[in-house]
């Protein structure tokens, strides 16, 4: 039988107390959103591709750099619409920044964002706020990635990771954010040789702003980053 919410949050709240209780009323909108976020952002570093996980890949898939004529498929994919706004968004990130993509034939079944100079941080689709990540010259921000999920669980993730590599400048060393309490995700990076570097949280209540803090390894207390949208530089949040 499936969980109920309130054994769930008990669940929780064992496993984390109020703040984690907090985090998951949020990310399942069990408390709506204009009444509150609190959410936990891990940043990861890769320290070294685990090329285990490349002798095959279940599938032909293949790896291109998308462009302005794929936004709105790739919204469509990740979203299921492509509302104007984030199709510009997607648009001008293939142009400025780099989309990579994955299609089996025609189909696009998945892509990943990277991100050079400067990567937003954001838990809420960019609707109330964003941390600005400042990045060294030689840093590679892995933003969003997704995989269609009819073709999950089939290896093409490592082989996603390990074109963009081989495609990034020579050096770079490479960078992502996840959601704390998305499980799945964290797992597939773990696994790939990626270690937790950090841990940024945010959380906002009607009329405030969102707090951004960065979070101490050893549980004390966090450190204020700032209000709203504030700009931080990535190597000053890297506690671990
Ligand atoms: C995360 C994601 C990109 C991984 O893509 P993938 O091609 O399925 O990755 P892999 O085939 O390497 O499998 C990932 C591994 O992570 C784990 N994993 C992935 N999703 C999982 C889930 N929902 N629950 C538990 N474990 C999961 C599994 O251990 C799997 O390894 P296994 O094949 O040995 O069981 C894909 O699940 C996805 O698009 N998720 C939704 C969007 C998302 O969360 N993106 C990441 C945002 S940072």
């Amino acid at each position: 039988m499936a969980e109920s919410k309130l054994a769930r949050l008990r669940r929780y709240y064992r496993e984390g107390g109020a703040e984690l209780v907090l985090q998951v009323a949020c990310h399942h909108g069990y408390l709506p959103e204009r009444m509150c976020h609190y959410s936990v952002s891990d940043l990861f570093r890769l320290r070294a591709l685990d090329d285990r996980l490349l002798r095959r890949m279940r599938g032909d898939y293949l790896f291109s750099d998308a462009t302005r004529a794929d936004a709105e498929a790739l919204s469509l994919l990740a979203w299921g619409n492509a509302p104007a706004k984030r199709v510009d968004y997607l648009a001008g990130l293939t142009e400025e920044q780099r989309i990579v993509r994955v299609t089996s034939g025609d189909a696009l079944i998945g892509f990943l964002q990277l991100f050079r100079g400067e990567y937003d941080l954001s838990r809420d689709d960019y609707r109330s706020s964003r941390l600005r990540l400042v990045l060294e010259p030689e840093d590679v921000f892995l933003g969003y990635g997704f995989i269609d999920p009819a073709h999950r669980l089939k290896g093409i993730f490592p082989f996603l990771i390990r074109h963009a590599i081989q495609t990034s400048a020579p050096g770079s060393r490479f960078f992502t954010d996840i959601d704390r309490l998305n499980s799945g995700s964290r797992k597939a990076h773990l696994r790939l040789g990626f270690e937790l570097a950090g841990s940024v949280r945010a959380w906002w209540t009607p009329a405030v702003a969102t707090r951004w803090s960065l979070l101490a390894p050893d549980g004390g207390p966090p450190r204020r980053l700032g209000h709203g949208n504030p700009r931080v530089a990535l190597a000053t949040l890297l506690t671990a």
